[in-house]
């Protein structure tokens, strides 16, 4: 494990994506945010140490937005836009989830004021030069990168945009970094680099980034984080991840997994729900039975889960072990199908992991089961060939830590939210 380190801006490009995800895909607001504050950093000459924090601030800006389905919609929707209140909390609460982030804690002050309007009338009670300047250039960024899209990243629309982008200078956004827009605006590469996708994707590639590797702790801390994330987008999943981390864990232990394998199986367990992003609040809270629209939306989740954490390095078995956990032994499972001895044990133990935690907690349509209960339906979904019997019959072996693990976690998230109180 202390040889294992990871490049930082490679797993925050990656698992940015997760935060720009909807049920029409994924759109990439936040990594072309970075895109253009890489402009605006040359044309001003900020140095290279502040350009990377920068950029890895732009890349997390809405963190605190992801969450919450709709109101992170009404944030990139230029003709409707998003109530005032919301536009500053989700600042805040992107600063609170970077703050106590040891290897992230560098965004959190930039993530903090990113929608503070210039000339002043913040929360915040910042205004002009006293706003950080990582924050001032992220601002511009994200309204000219909305705007962009509002005008369907079309060159020949390049005079609406900057009207646009002025309309609001003379209050929201500082003046000279506006100027600094249209500058890099007036370059042909701007725009070819704005409609380029594969660029927009991969562009932190062939830069030097500089940075200390993160280590294993780090990458548990990231998981960490974007657990939280996952778990707030419904009320009655507030632990959900964790539990299943935790449980699935106990499980690979006692299996005999290696250390680092039962690592993996932690950081797969806090990450299996991650495309659970693209759905909106509405269906993952539906108290009744889905409609089959909304059941495809949901199954989406599993796909964007697989097709994030495969990006990531040294990984390799964290994306299926994660993503897996839908898929079933006869094969009926979703969204790879994959059946029988092509499901690996790691994946086995994720789903009767997921399963038995879900079981056990409330749900908006039945109370938390006990383990008899749990256990009727784990054996029935053996008999129907859904669910490894081996898995099943060890986590009924370890049924007291199991139901201890996730009654833990819900006593942590009441004591969590007693203490915030
Ligand atoms: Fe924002
Ligand atoms: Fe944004
Ligand atoms: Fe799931």
């Amino acid at each position: 494990m202390s040889s294992f380190n990871i490049n930082p801006i490679n797993l925050m490009h990656t698992l940015t994506m997760a935060l720009d995800l909807a049920v029409d895909g994924v759109s990439m607001h936040q990594q072309r945010t970075a895109v253009i504050c890489r402009y605006l950093a040359e044309e001003i000459g900020i140095g290279a140490a502040e350009q990377q924090s920068l950029l890895g601030a732009a890349l997390m800006h809405d963190i605190g937005a992801a969450p919450y389905y709709e109101e992170r919609r009404l944030l990139l929707d230029p003709s409707r836009g998003c109530d005032e209140e919301f536009v500053f909390r989700h600042a805040e609460e992107g600063y609170r989830l970077l703050l106590n982030l040891g290897c992230l804690s560098h965004a959190a002050e930039a993530v903090r004021y990113h929608h503070d309007h210039w000339t002043g009338g913040n929360p915040s009670g910042l205004s002009g030069t006293n706003i950080p300047l990582a924050s001032r250039i992220i601002h511009v960024a994200d309204r000219a990168e909305i705007l962009l899209r509002k005008h369907c990243l079309d060159p020949d629309r390049c005079g609406p945009v900057c009207a646009d982008l002025l309309k609001e200078t003379p209050v929201s956004l500082e003046p000279s970094l506006v100027d600094a827009l249209m500058a890099c605006s007036k370059r042909e590469c701007f725009w070819l680099d704005m409609t380029n996708n594969t660029y927009i994707a991969g562009f932190h590639n062939k830069m030097d980034w500089g940075h200390t590797p993160f280590t294993a702790r780090d990458l548990l801390d990231v998981a960490g984080l974007y657990s939280i994330i996952i778990d707030r987008t419904s009320r009655f999943t507030a632990t959900h991840s964790r539990s299943v981390s935790r449980v699935a864990a106990l499980l690979a232990d006692a299996y005999g997994f290696s250390k680092h394998e039962v690592y993996q199986v932690r950081v797969a367990g806090l990450l299996h729900d991650l495309g659970k992003l693209s759905v909106p609040n509405s269906i993952l809270e539906k108290p009744g039975k889905l409609e089959a629209d909304e059941t495809r939306v949901m199954r989406q989740h599993t796909y964007y889960t697989y097709r994030i954490l495969e990006q990531i390095e040294q990984m390799e078995n964290v994306a299926c072990w994660a993503a897996y956990h839908h898929e079933t032994l006869d094969g009926s499972g979703y969204p790879f199908h994959i059946r029988g001895d092509q499901l690996p044990l790691g994946s086995r133990i994720m789903a009767v992991a997921d399963i038995f935690v879900a079981l056990s907690e409330n749900r908006p349509y039945r109370k938390a089961m006990d383990a008899d209960e749990a256990e009727k339906i784990l054996r029935g979904m053996v008999r129907a060939d859904k669910i490894s019997g081996r898995v099943t019959g060890m986590i009924m072996d370890l049924r007291d830590k199991a139901t201890d693990i996730v009654r833990d976690s819900d006593i942590q998230m009441l004591e969590a939210f007693g203490a915030a109180s």
